[in-house]
């Protein structure tokens, strides 16, 4: 389905005109089209900011706003993401569920699975996750995920951000935890955005549907199989503090990370994993 609505403040601001056409998306789709609402914008200040404040005023599950330009790109644990649209494809997905929040553990694994997939079916070699929610490609991280998660009438929203180097970011513009990668490095030419885009929402459809029926424990073996430090001696870290250290098993059912320790297996809920170096 693609929206047509008046002109937002946001792109009433921008001097850019937008490049990705929501027409195209929606026929790439075919019927699947029905269960999103597509709005492209061609700058923004972040798709989940906007997309948030839209929730909260009652959009449809299925509403999906992609930005060429973000011009305050938010990260995780409240970090920036440099997104333009050479490089990069940037968008956010409004998904509604039924139910209390302690269902929707192990959502941005699940989500990290989806985009892994879509990569894959592009032509993509060298994808992995690395928990919980990094896609990397050949090591370096090429796409990161941002959930924000809201009670709501009869249930809870999920925006769900996603971010996916197209081309490296420019060096020394940010102090990057994680070594960047890009599609370029394994796609050329370079998928369109458009193809890109409907191939991640094609997997995302059937990732969510699984996700609402099972809850992760449904996916936890294809995203297991994905798990790019599976058996490997990682860091848990903590703004910089290490929390726990040990030989990662991966997953539990509800994606809590599991940590082989010397004191036994250990369930970690958040935090950022490095692989710790022999
Ligand atoms: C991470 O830190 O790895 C998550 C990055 C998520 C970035 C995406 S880009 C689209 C959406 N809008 C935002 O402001 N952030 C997310």
């Amino acid at each position: 389905m693609v929206a047509m609505l008046p002109m937002t403040q946001a792109m009433a601001q921008s001097s850019f005109p937008c490049l990705i056409d929501p027409a195209r998306v929606a026929a790439l789709l075919g019927p699947l089209s029905e269960r999103f609402t597509i709005e492209a914008l061609a700058e923004c200040s972040s798709t989940s900011t906007l997309l948030l404040e839209r929730a909260q005023q009652g959009a449809v599950s299925g509403s999906l706003l992609v930005a060429d330009r973000q011009t305050a790109g938010r990260g995780r644990r409240g970090r920036h993401w440099l997104s333009s649209p050479a490089a990069g494809l940037t968008f956010s997905l409004l998904w509604r569920f039924s139910g209390a929040l302690a269902r929707l553990s192990g959502l941005s694994l699940a989500v990290g699975l989806a985009v892994a997939r879509a990569l894959e079916h592009s032509g993509a070699s060298g994808v992995g996750l690395k928990w919980p929610n990094d896609i990397l490609l050949d090591g370096g991280k090429v796409g990161g995920i941002l959930i924000e998660l809201e009670s709501s009438p009869g249930g809870m929203l999920a925006v769900i951000g996603i971010g996916l180097n197209l081309q490296l970011p420019p060096a020394g513009e940010e102090e990057f935890l994680h070594p960047p990668a890009a599609l370029a490095q394994t796609l050329s030419p370079l998928p369109d955005r458009h193809c890109l885009l409907a191939a991640v929402l094609n997997e995302l459809a059937v990732v969510l549907d699984r996700f609402d029926q099972v809850g992760f424990s449904g996916l936890r073996s294809a995203w297991q199989a994905h798990h790019a430090w599976q058996q490997r001696p990682v860091r848990l870290l903590d703004g910089g503090r290490i929390q726990g250290e040990g030989l990662c098993l991966g997953a539990d059912d509800d994606g809590a990370l599991l940590l082989q320790t010397p004191a036994g297996i250990e369930r970690c809920l958040s935090g950022d994993l490095s692989l710790r170096v022999a």
